[in-house]
């Protein structure tokens, strides 16, 4: 049974594509980052993807994960939808399924092509049945993403991607086009193959597409970890222009994790050394929510361009 109230992923992907913004899929794994997320969501008056993967579910743990969005979904009007990303096979799937989730990816990008395909199909023909949508992922993400780790990015093949859309029936695609997980994302030159995404978009027009790794990792933030105490050392996100691109050109998904990792850390390091006699959870917990609540308010407005199209 789904959790009442939560907002089928296909029709707010589907509208934010024909209307040029993303809808933000941001991870949590704790009450107050969930909080974060749909406080920003509600200032803003923006829809929001709840995001969890593997690890951060079984952080979570997932008994407690059902009942607190559940709640979740019925205190609020805006459009939430619970996620899980990057599922590795049919179990987790499943489970999620049976938890309530109404939207999973199923992750086959890093098994040879006709495997992609094969678990991909198997996992839309049970999430179908039972009303949940489900996003594929083709190309590779150079980074790491839970325990696949690759070094090299292999952007997606735009041909490739109609055949797979085609073969498995996804509601959505997570296409590689240049970025990657984690606060190390260029050496170089910060830009995205938009080239590859336009024809991706120009074949695929109807396919919500969905872009991982896009973190743009705020230097104010590394500056604020590296202050007190920390080594974060070449930390590069995706440029905020880069992204805005790229929602004009399909992209109805974007994916941040990152960014709120950075922002609760900077804002809890910054704490403890500047009041060194508090030890109430609850102070510098807040702060670190109202950090992250901002962050994400701010990205949902002037990057993705989600505020106020909740309805
Ligand atoms: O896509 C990867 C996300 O940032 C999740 O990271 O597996 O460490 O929770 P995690
Ligand atoms: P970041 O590491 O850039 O935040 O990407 C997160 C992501 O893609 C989750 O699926
Ligand atoms: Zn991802």
């Amino acid at each position: 049974m789904r959790l009442n109230q939560l907002t089928n992923e296909c029709d707010m992907l589907l509208k934010a594509k024909k209307e040029h913004y993303a809808v933000g899929a941001f991870n949590f794994s704790s009450i107050e980052i969930m909080r974060a997320i749909v406080d920003a969501a509600e200032m803003s008056r923006s829809p929001v993807i709840l995001a969890l993967s593997e690890g951060g579910l079984k952080y979570a743990e997932p008994r407690y994960i059902k009942h607190v969005v559940g709640v979740v979904t019925e205190m609020t009007d805006i459009p939430v939808a619970l996620h899980l990303d990057h599922g590795k096979n049919f179990e987790i799937v499943r489970d999620v399924i049976d938890l309530g989730f109404n939207s999973v990816m199923i992750d086959g990008s890093s098994l040879p092509y006709e495997e992609n395909i094969a678990i991909t199909k198997k996992v839309v023909e049970y999430a179908h049945k039972h009303g949940v949508v489900v996003e594929g992922e083709l190309g590779v993400l150079a980074g790491v993403e839970d325990d696949v780790k690759s070094d090299v990015h292999k952007y997606t093949d735009p041909e490739q991607a109609v055949d797979f859309v085609k073969k498995t029936g996804v509601d959505s695609l997570a296409i590689a086009i240049g970025t990657s997980h984690g606060a190390y994302k260029f050496t170089g030159d910060a830009k995205l193959r938009i080239d590859i995404l336009e024809q991706i978009n120009s074949l695929l027009p109807e396919v919500p597409l969905v872009l991982h790794g896009a973190s743009s990792v705020p230097q104010n933030f590394v500056k604020t970890i590296n202050e007190y105490g920390g080594n974060i050392v070449g930390a590069k996100g995706v440029p905020e222009e880069e992204i805005r691109e790229a929602c004009k050109h399909g992209i109805s998904k974007v994916n941040c994790d990152t960014d709120l990792r950075l922002a609760f850390t900077a804002t809890i390091r910054k704490f403890l050394v500047e009041n060194p006699t508090i030890f109430d959870p609850r102070k510098y917990l807040q702060a670190c929510k109202d950090a992250m609540r901002d962050f994400v308010a701010g990205k949902m407005k002037d990057v993705l361009l989600s505020a106020g199209k909740a309805h």
